[in-house]
């Protein structure tokens, strides 16, 4: 064995509920912003929707066995809002809550703990109309949400994560506008992060007051180093400032319960910042007992050379004063998402959270690539990219053990192809193919490689 883990490490699977689920019409389920804007022409590649995406809503026993067969010790999935309050307010949808309620069920009897995300960028259309995220009030629906889900599954779920990736519900979402609501305002994608986090806070001390001590509260963050293309003064300054508008600015609101100097000065420069009130970073701050890394990337950055730090497509800045910063290749390789592959930035990120943050349990919540898979004659995708990819953050992920890190576990994204947002059904992240033809479901070689990792509890050789 070349990197054994500990005894108990949690080996799982990662999904989100628009981007398997389908049945977008069903049992009472409300409209989410990701409708509308998958609706709108010209927000997706290809116009796809997630009317369908991977039926999961009807197939998800045997998405349940498939999981059991590969030997998943957790499944890491998301609760649609719209299922539970199709407005986003008032009495819970029974018929919506009752879904996940047998899910969890059937998890627990395959031996699978369920690791529950209680928002993952599916707002109800309602609260987007009355303000979204920009909003105050809309922290604290998500607040009397966070308390209906919990009190229907929390006697059964133990692991609950608020948000996953609130920089890109704010900054993608109302930044640069290339996922739901589509909005491109600077000064409300910097109002949206406040508020997320806000709606983080009023969350946990909700569970907290509800829970008991099995409960384990968190939020899932997308954290990338910012590397400086060379240490020229100006591009050290952008690698700060990128740093601090992607990791800090979430990370010290929580840890430390105030925003980092230079992100406000920078802000202050370019918005408002009067929708922060008293007493609200308190609110933040509340303690947690883990936290949730995805990571995907390291990103290389200079003051204004290279590729805009948004990605070329991208029709506008992701935050205020973006501008200046662009993102250079660095010679690594890339995904079929253009992604660099570096598994040094996961230990590195990780090392960092524990020297500079916090010494809670972590989990990576995600982590994988797309790559252009094709079935053979045979229907087999032998996706050897991806698993030199997952067998390399591995190994990241056992260097950051040796250095003591408190990891607990480590959950792929994702298990089945889905609806990658703004990509649609075009880039596939999956362990396991889906025909979307036919909505069938073949495990890739990445897949059973897992399933070998698993059992063996680390990686062999080679
Ligand atoms: C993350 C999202 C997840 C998936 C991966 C590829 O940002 O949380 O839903 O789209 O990227």
């Amino acid at each position: 064995m070349t990197a054994a883990f500990p005894e108990g490490f949690v080996w799982g699977a990662a999904t989100a509920a628009y981007q398997i689920e389908g049945s977008a019409g069903t049992d009472g389920r409300g409209v989410s912003i990701w409708d509308t804007f998958a609706r709108t022409p010209g927000r997706v590649r290809n116009g796809d929707t997630g009317d369908v995406a991977a039926d999961h809503y009807n197939r998800w026993r045997d998405d349940v066995a498939l999981m059991r067969e590969l030997g998943l010790t957790a499944y890491r999935f998301s609760i649609s809002w719209p299922r539970v309050q199709p407005e986003g307010k008032g009495v819970p949808n029974p018929r919506g809550l009752d879904f996940y309620s047998r899910l969890v069920d059937a998890l627990l009897e395959a031996g699978i703990e369920p690791f529950v995300t209680l928002y993952h960028w599916d707002l109800p259309q309602a609260l987007e109309d009355a303000g979204g995220w920009p909003a105050r009030a809309t922290a604290e629906r998500f607040a009397d949400y966070a308390g209906l889900v919990f009190d229907a599954l929390g006697d059964r779920v133990h692991h609950w994560a608020t948000l996953n990736e609130p920089w890109c519900s704010a900054f993608l979402g109302y930044g640069s506008g290339v996922h739901a609501p589509g909005v491109q305002n600077g000064q409300r994608a910097v109002e949206a992060a406040h508020h997320l986090l806000l709606a983080h806070g009023l969350a946990v001390e909700v569970m907290r007051a509800a829970g008991g001590p099995d409960a384990k509260l968190g939020i899932v963050l997308n954290l990338e180093p910012r590397r400086p293309a060379s240490d020229a003064p100006a591009d050290v300054a952008a690698a700060r400032l990128a740093d601090g508008m992607l990791n800090r600015i979430f990370l010290d609101p929580l840890f430390a319960g105030r925003y980092p100097e230079d992100v406000l000065e920078h802000l202050a420069a370019h918005v408002s910042l009067d929708h922060i009130r008293e007493g609200d970073l308190r609110t933040i701050a509340t303690p947690i007992d883990s936290v949730g890394v995805n990571y995907y990337r390291p990103l290389t950055v200079a003051a204004r050379r290279g590729e805009p730090l948004r990605g070329g497509a991208a029709p506008a800045a992701n935050w205020p004063g973006e501008e200046g910063i662009g993102a250079l290749a660095a010679g690594l390789s890339t995904t079929a998402m253009g992604w660099p592959v570096d598994a040094t930035g996961l230990d590195e990120l990780l090392v960092r959270l524990r020297d500079e943050y916090t010494a809670l349990p972590l989990y990576v919540t995600e982590n994988g690539a797309a790559y252009d898979d094709k079935p053979n004659g045979d229907g087999f995708v032998d996706d050897v990219d991806r698993v030199a990819y997952l067998a390399g953050h591995l190994h990241a992920a056992h260097r950051a053990l040796a250095a003591g890190v408190n990891l607990r576990g480590y959950f792929v994204w994702s298990l089945l192809d889905n609806f990658e947002w703004a990509e649609g059904y075009d880039r596939r992240f999956g362990l396991v193919y889906v025909d979307y033809a036919t909505l069938r479901r073949t495990p890739k070689r990445s897949a059973l490689w897992y399933s070998a990792v698993i059992a063996a509890n680390g990686l062999g050789a080679g």
